[in-house]
């Protein structure tokens, strides 16, 4: 079943005092639902069934009525049926023409005469039922403006995040949409999955393969743990800065453009509505990267090279390193505060959590916080490397390790963001997101 039509059978604005009357098409799961939501949000709602002798739990309601005079008595029409029985629309023509529908091409055919707005589609019964939709994205595309901006209020209203997609031609992909598999997890992942076969294959030749060669060394046993745990920590920390990444590009563009208004290219588009995802997987890789760090006391070659050091050492005392102590301690902490942080912002970014916080509070976390997370677990593996940098022995063929590499892009977003922090620049930021646009001379 699809969520997808909707039509306005003129644009005038009912009674001020009156909450708007919306008409749903379809008693089934969907329908029933979103009818539930929209009394919920405010507004009116008659329901136009096929089967009004069927067997609907909502039928015995004085809501319910025929398709043809439910659609006749609202503006705005969902359709909340199969897609197998559009066919009915076309005996309806009547009632929906002149009408501001959300649509797909197909229906469109059939009530031409009806302004189609698609989408919403992406919205499930149990979504709605859940309550589950503040910050939620929707998409809308459709021919008529004013259509898809009655639709985008009315979402709105239920708490939806709406992105226009433009005219009815992208009704295609709107329609695709449920039917991917996780689409919005598809860059992330396919981020994660980059970087790790990247990394691993580096790390494979720069610290087994090394060995091997160079000193006739056989210890492929660390591809288990401890490739793995230098693999980890280093997808997650750049992925998280990848989440970062998106913001500052956005922020310098602006500034450059010297207005809000100007639509962002839809590379940059796609990044920032996939964040969210990509922090999730940054924090499943720090998992990992925790769970393995506290294994390597128990592992038998870190044992094996423990007690051979302290019988080597049985003559000479083994001498306490104050620096190196600081330098260990301060690292595993900041380690430990960053993924603090780290599991406070996946956590508060789960819907039901977010849900809770007011839109200053949820800004707060991910914005402020998710920058003084970044720093931590950026500082986190400048500590772990304060003393390697200048050791030539560090860069193995002369490649730099893992760790070096992965403190570029977090270093850069950083950087970036304390540009930004600039009074002078946060002011003009600052003015430019309040709506005030910089003249361009003529
Ligand atoms: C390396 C501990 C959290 C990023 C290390 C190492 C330890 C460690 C012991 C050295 C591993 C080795 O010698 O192979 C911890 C602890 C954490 C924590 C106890 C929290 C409980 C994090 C987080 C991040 C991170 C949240 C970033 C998202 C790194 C990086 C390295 C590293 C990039 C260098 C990996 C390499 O050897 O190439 N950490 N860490 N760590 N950690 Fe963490």
């Amino acid at each position: 079943m699809t969520l997808n039509s909707m039509s306005l059978r003129s644009l005038d604005m009912p009674a001020e005092s009156e909450p708007e009357l919306l008409c749903i098409l379809g008693t089934g799961d969907l329908g029933r639902s979103l009818g539930e939501r929209l009394l919920q949000s405010g507004f009116r709602v008659v329901y136009g069934s096929r089967r009004l002798h069927g067997g609907s739990p909502l039928l015995s309601d004085p809501r319910v009525t025929s398709h043809e005079a439910a659609a006749q008595s609202a503006n705005i029409i969902f359709v909340c049926v199969h897609r197998e029985h559009y066919e009915f629309l076309a005996t309806m023509r009547n009632h929906l023409q002149g009408k501001v529908r959300e649509k797909i091409e197909k229906k469109q055919q059939l009530v031409p005469k009806a302004a189609v707005v698609k989408g919403l589609n992406t919205l499930s019964a149990w979504a709605l039922q859940n309550g589950l939709l503040a910050g939620k994205q929707v998409y809308l595309c459709g021919d008529s403006a004013e259509a898809k901006q009655a639709v985008a209020q009315m979402a709105t209203k239920l708490g939806l995040s709406v992105l226009d997609k433009g005219s009815l031609s992208a009704a295609r992909e709107l329609e695709d949409f449920p039917l991917k598999l996780f689409p919005e997890w598809r860059l992330p992942l396919s981020v994660a999955l980059g970087l790790t076969a990247f990394f691993f294959f580096y790390l494979l030749i720069r610290d087994v393969i090394y060995a091997y060669v160079e000193k006739k060394d056989e210890i492929s046993y660390r591809i288990m743990v401890s490739l793995a745990n230098k693999v980890f920590p280093i997808v997650a920390l750049i992925m998280l800065s990848l989440c970062y990444l998106p913001g500052a590009i956005a922020a310098f563009l602006q500034l450059y453009r010297g207005t809000k208004y100007s639509r962002f290219p839809n590379w940059l588009d796609r990044w920032m509505v996939s964040r969210k995802q990509m922090g999730l997987v940054a924090l499943g890789f720090a998992f990992l990267h925790v769970t393995y760090t506290f294994i390597i006391p128990i592992r038998y070659a870190v044992r094996h090279k423990l007690i051979s050091r302290i019988k080597k050492n049985k003559t000479t005392p083994f001498r306490f390193d104050n620096t190196e102590a600081w330098g260990t301690d301060s690292f595993v902490t900041l380690g430990i505060l960053g993924f603090f942080l780290f599991v406070l912002l996946g956590i508060t970014s789960l819907p039901s959590v977010g849900g809770s916080l007011s839109w200053r509070e949820f800004n707060f976390i991910q914005s402020k916080l998710g920058h003084l997370t970044l720093f931590i677990c950026t500082a986190h593996g400048y500590v772990y490397g304060w003393n390697k940098f200048l050791l030539p022995s560090t860069y193995k063929w002369y490649t730099p390790p893992g760790f070096m590499l992965c403190l570029i892009v977090p270093s850069v977003v950083l950087v970036l963001k304390g540009i930004l922090l600039l009074p002078c620049v946060d002011r003009t930021l600052t003015l430019i997101r309040q709506g005030w646009e910089r003249t361009q001379p003529k």
